[in-house]
């Protein structure tokens, strides 16, 4: 099996405006924390019904060192080197050269300025250069736009629906498939 972090010891990965790089506990701050609270932030991702606190957020952290088949990137903006949000790149298969991909950016002061589009690009080109893989997947919750928008606008194209597979209170809501396939590859 490819050691995900023999892959990724390149650094870290520099766009104009941003830069990501490998997830580390003494990143996890209060702000950081404190974002994944945030209703808005948090509306379509898994942990928005449970609390989180600095324990919970090192944790999650941790659970990402070591593996071989998946990754943390922190998204940074390069001038301050100030952590705005994250990008997971998980379940990799690497039989079949697959993974699925994840963003937020928490910090809102940075949204709709075309940094989560910086960053996925960032983050699928590494995925197809430096790890070698042929696609790249995302479920997106049907009721999230600016997700749908973030991914058609990076090449990811709609594969396929999941009826009713995420649950918000008391309604259920279509997952959709996207998937990105390198073509190079
Ligand atoms: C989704 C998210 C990552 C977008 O980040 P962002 O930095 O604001 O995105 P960008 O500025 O790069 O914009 C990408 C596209 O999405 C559109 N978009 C961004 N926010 C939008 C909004 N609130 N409503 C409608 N479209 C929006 C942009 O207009 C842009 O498309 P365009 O260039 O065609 O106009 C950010 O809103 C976020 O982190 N949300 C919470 C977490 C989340 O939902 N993650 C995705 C789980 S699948």
């Amino acid at each position: 099996m490819k050691n995900v972090k023999e892959l990724i010891e390149l650094g870290e990965l520099v766009g104009k405006r941003l830069l990501l790089r490998p997830l580390l506990i003494s990143d996890v701050t209060q702000r950081y924390v404190d974002w994944l609270n945030d209703p808005e932030v948090n509306q379509f991702i898994d942990i928005r019904d449970v609390k989180q606190n600095i324990d919970m957020v090192r944790e999650y952290v941790q659970s990402y060192e070591g593996k071989n088949n998946k990754l943390l990137l922190g998204i940074f903006e390069k001038g301050k080197y100030l952590h705005i949000g994250n990008i997971t790149i998980s379940s990799i298969d690497w039989k079949n050269g697959a993974g699925s991909v994840g963003i937020a950016v928490g910090d809102k002061v940075y949204w709709g300025k075309g940094y989560a589009t910086e960053a996925l690009s960032l983050a699928s080109d590494f995925s197809f250069s430096r790890l070698k893989l042929h696609r790249l997947e995302a479920w997106i919750s049907a009721n999230n736009l600016p997700s749908q928008k973030l991914f058609k606008k990076v090449g990811f194209v709609q594969e396929g629906i999941l009826k009713d597979r995420v649950k918000f209170d008391t309604k259920y809501v279509d997952a959709l498939i996207f998937g990105l396939v390198n073509k190079e590859a």
